[in-house]
């Protein structure tokens, strides 16, 4: 069999990845087992697209961002990033530098005394010359709206600051990829809707690809496309009015749909007509008018 392998794109085929785990068996001696995470997973991310990646807790969503940036490679099956294999140990330094990622903790990813510091120290590990690391962190700054912040400590920073500068990092990099796990999971509101609106600008302005883990269901109203995951299989892949309009099968793998569509549901069901394509909030307020 041949496979087409994308230069535009990640890509997995029949990707399949176990951890050992030591468990405790009937007659209480430990054995080490395997624990399937991912399940021949085969998908496409086209360059410059919006991801979300939805699904309950332990279905392997992180598992699988760590194989596109060849933080684990597969038992079985392949993962190309932009058509290298991240099987190949010559193509690390490659794919981890075009596939950047922004974890939960914004306090675990800064490491610099400030915050130029902090946003600097990747590219100068690209070994990059000085003036072109100090352009880059400039404009990374400037990109997450955090220019004014760069000679400050990243002590003092709320958590979407943080995190601002945390991307501002992976930015200096020039990746064309970003992983987001849960990147707003640990921040207020204020910071969530920060963090949430740098991450929409980098995808449409700096055509990054983005690829964003969430629990949170109106984030993933944002993206252009939604893959759900379940036990460690794609379960659905659509629009987001494609994937929230099966709330049942939602709720049966343990997840929900976003406030605004059980709304519109809820609406429509009481006789009035709302189109499907009908997500958000501020597109449903415009369809009661009387509201
Ligand atoms: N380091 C590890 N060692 C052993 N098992 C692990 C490890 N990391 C994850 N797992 C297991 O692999 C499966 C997939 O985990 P993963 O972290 O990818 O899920 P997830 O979808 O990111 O979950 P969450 O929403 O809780 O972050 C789970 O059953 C988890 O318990
Ligand atoms: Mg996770």
């Amino acid at each position: 069999m041949r496979i087409d392998i994308a230069l535009n794109g990640l890509q997995t085929k029949e990707l399949t990845f176990s951890y050992q785990v030591f468990a405790e068996e009937e007659d209480n001696s430990m054995q080490m087992k395997k624990m399937t995470a991912l399940d021949h997973v085969d998908l496409f991310i086209e360059e410059g697209s919006f991801v979300a990646i939805l699904g309950h807790n332990g279905s392997g969503k992180s598992t699988l961002s760590k194989q596109f940036n060849a933080l684990l490679a597969p038992d079985s099956g392949d993962v190309w990033v932009y058509g290298n294999n991240t099987k190949e140990e010559g193509q690390l330094w490659k794919i981890r530098q075009s596939v950047g990622m922004i974890f939960q903790n914004p306090d675990n990813q800064i490491i610099g005394n400030l915050v130029e510091e902090d946003v600097a120290f990747g590219a100068e590990n690209l070994g990059l010359p000085t003036e072109e690391i100090i352009s880059r962190t400039r404009e990374s700054l400037a990109a997450v709206n955090m220019s004014e912040y760069a000679t400050h400590s990243p002590n003092r920073l709320s958590g979407g600051q943080k995190q601002r500068v945390a991307i501002a990092g992976i930015l200096a990099m020039r990746p064309r990829c970003i992983i987001f796990d849960e990147s707003t999971a640990m921040l207020d509101p204020m910071g969530r809707k920060e963090v949430l609106e740098i991450i929409k600008e980098l995808n449409q302005k700096e055509k990054i690809t983005v690829i964003m883990i969430t629990h949170y269901m109106e984030e993933a109203l944002e993206a252009g496309h939604i893959l759900v995951m379940d036990k460690g299989k794609i379960v659905l892949e659509g629009k987001p009015e494609e994937i929230f309009a099966q709330q049942d099968y939602l709720y049966e793998i343990g997840l929900h749909v976003p406030q605004s569509v059980e709304l519109a549901d809820e609406l429509r069901k009481r006789g009035m007509d709302i189109p499907l394509s009908v997500l958000n909030l501020e597109d449903l307020l415009k369809e009661i008018p009387s509201l």
